[in-house]
């Protein structure tokens, strides 16, 4: 999604605005564009396209500012364009958007009639226009944004300069998040703590309707009240490097890798001294598990399919019934809930706006709230009820894989927790249970990448050239199929289709044809001879078909061309082996097809929008 930064200090603002862009490009956009003040006054230089584009442009080259700001647009009212870019100019105000502003239809005419002439397509542009409105009344930024902020209906971050006040930037937030920072040279601010990783490490995250006045050496806050609030400044644990390849050629392949570390970091904390998973670490007392007699997850793409997979294992440990739910559909039609309903968000960026949205309906429904995140202190994390932090460290690639590995870890260490801290098992599973997760599964990660290396890309290079695949299996693989399928299309544009293995002859098997490819994974032992028969069914129609099983399924004649087998020494070991071969067949494929696979076209990766 869009991508907000902004500077005023003793520097030049203008290489920290196509810096921090940069770090920001991997939240995926079409255009970009930056406002600068300067003697003349406030110069704007935007174009559709990449961050390398706009430096290559010469007015970008001619500006020399210490005030400025900046911004990566993923389009929405209007497609990618120059004139569609950010920033946007209206008389006094020159401000950056993410977000969207729902009435900008209504708020569009109302200021045409006042005989505002409007550039582009945008609802941003709008935004401008209302402000300015606002601004000429009042003649006082603050003010004039506490009055826009009364008209405006929607999410938004802003970013504003006004033509005279120079070496200030304002800033404000409702729905999409913010943040301030102060450096040594100045202040600063942007959308997401990573685009300021190379500046600075101390900031603030703003609140719901804060107004931020930046001058460079001090930011001032106030509420949509007009009270004046402090900021509390926090500093970042995320190293610069976090948000750098580290010598991969890309940040996807860098978090597949990752993901070792990863799961142990997402667990460790919530296994207690005597080895029982225990989120007390995480203000969550056994007592409150007692309590729960029903779950509903709610989340988003690859977070839902966390989500079902972790819904197996708290049905199957915990014996809570679990039910999953797209988030984008969870208002319209919401579930019933009982008495002893616990709603549970998974979100790794923790600003999703739908599963914001779904969060917020289920605490005005009364419900007990628990948000799974990775981003800390981000909206979700810190509206839910009760969060559980992920620890997956920095997701840059758009395509998520340690986010959806740790959600997964989690939610397997907490229907272990949940399943002893109701009595549903004992001491000594729970125990084995817990260190197979934090022990097997980071070495079946580690141990797949390393022996099926090249095996991966011989799969990866047969299905490069396919316009179409399946991936089909049953129980807990069925749901590792879902991701599987979702990772392929994202990234290498191969349309992939996920099926329960035994659904397959129901209809759909009728489009398998001579070399059209199935992967088949199976990861429980007594569902293995089942998916067998389903290979079967496929080869003989012709299928070239990829099997990803259980190393211990013994001395069987495969019907499959490729076989990937996975570790049995624990459960925990064979899910992340399997759950990380899905991710490094995708990436091979998507790599050998030549796609931009840290930023896959139309995708954002914090979908910020409803
Ligand atoms: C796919 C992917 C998305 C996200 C989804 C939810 O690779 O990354 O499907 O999982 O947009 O995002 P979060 O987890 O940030 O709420």
């Amino acid at each position: 999604m869009c991508g907000i930064i902004g500077y005023t200090g003793n520097g030049n603002a203008v290489p920290k605005m196509t810096e921090g862009l940069s770090v920001l490009e991997y939240r995926g956009y079409d255009s970009v564009g930056i406002a600068a003040q300067t003697d003349g006054g406030i110069s704007v230089v935007k174009c559709k396209g990449r961050i390398q584009t706009l430096k290559e442009k010469e007015e970008l080259a001619a500006l020399s500012s210490t005030c400025a700001i900046g911004h990566t647009r993923w389009a929405t009212h209007g497609g990618p364009s120059d004139i569609n870019a950010h920033p946007h100019r209206a008389g006094s105000v020159v401000l950056v958007h993410n977000g969207i502003i729902e009435n900008y239809k209504e708020l569009k005419e109302q200021m045409q009639q006042k005989g505002v002439y409007f550039l582009s397509e945008t609802d941003t542009e709008v935004a401008a226009a209302v402000l300015n409105d606002c601004y000429l009344e009042s003649g006082d930024p603050v003010a004039a944004i506490r009055k826009a902020m009364l008209q405006l209906k929607g999410s938004y971050a802003f970013g504003v300069l006004f033509d005279d006040h120079k070496g200030e930037i304002y800033a404000v937030r409702q729905g999409s998040p913010l943040i301030l920072a102060k450096g040594q040279d100045g202040s600063y601010l942007a959308s997401d703590i990573t685009a300021l990783l190379p500046f600075t490490r101390e900031y603030y995250p703003l609140e719901e309707g804060e107004i931020a006045h930046l001058t460079k050496s001090f930011a001032k806050l106030c509420s949509v009240g007009g009270e004046e609030i402090t900021p509390a400044w926090t500093t970042t644990s995320m190293s610069p490097e976090a948000a750098q390849k580290g010598g991969y050629p890309h940040f996807m392949l860098k978090e597949i890798h990752e993901q070792s570390e990863a799961i142990v970091k997402s667990v460790s904390s919530r296994i207690n001294a005597e080895g029982l998973p225990d989120f007390s670490a995480d203000g969550i007392d056994a007592d409150f598990w007692k309590q729960v007699k029903n779950i509903q997850i709610v989340a988003c793409g690859s977070a839902m399919h966390a989500g079902i997979v972790g819904s197996r294992f708290l049905e199957e440990y915990a014996k809570i019934p679990t039910n999953v739910y797209i988030a984008s559909e969870y208002r319209y039609h919401p579930p019933l809930a009982v008495d002893g309903t616990l709603v549970i968000i998974i979100s790794q960026s923790g600003e999703t706006a739908d599963s914001l949205a779904a969060l917020r309906y289920a605490k005005s429904a009364g419900l007990p709230t628990l948000g799974i995140v990775n981003a800390v202190e981000t909206t979700i994390a810190r509206e839910a009820d009760r969060r559980i932090y992920t620890y997956a460290g920095p997701e840059i690639a758009v395509a998520t894989t340690k986010g959806y590995c740790t959600q997964v870890s989690v939610l397997y260490m907490l229907s272990v927790a949940i399943a002893y801290a109701t009595g549903r098992m004992d001491a000594v599973t729970a125990k084995e249970i817990a260190h197979s997760i934090k022990e097997d599964a980071p070495r079946a990660v580690a141990h797949m990448l390393e022996t099926y290396k090249d095996t991966f890309v011989r799969i990866a290079k047969k299905l490069a050239p396919k316009e179409d695949m399946f991936y089909i299996g049953r129980g807990t693989a069925y749901a590792l199929s879902l991701e599987a399928a979702l990772k392929i299309k994202e990234i290498s544009y191969i349309h992939t289709e996920a099926y329960a293995a035994g659904e397959l002859k129901h209809g759909t098997i009728s489009l398998v044809e001579e070399g059209t490819p199935v992967i088949a994974i199976s990861t429980e032992a007594e569902l293995y001879d089942k998916t067998e028969s389903n290979v079967r069914e496929v080869a003989s129609r012709g299928a070239d078909v990829t099997l990803i099983c259980r190393d211990d399924t013994g001395e069987k004649e495969f019907s499959a061309n490729e076989v990937i087998l996975l570790p049995t020494n624990s459960e925990a070991a064979t899910v992340f082996a399997a759950l990380v071969t899905i991710q490094i067949l995708a990436y091979e494929t998507a790599r050998i097809k030549g796609c931009d696979i840290d930023r896959p076209r139309n995708l954002a990766k914090s979908v910020t929008v409803e």
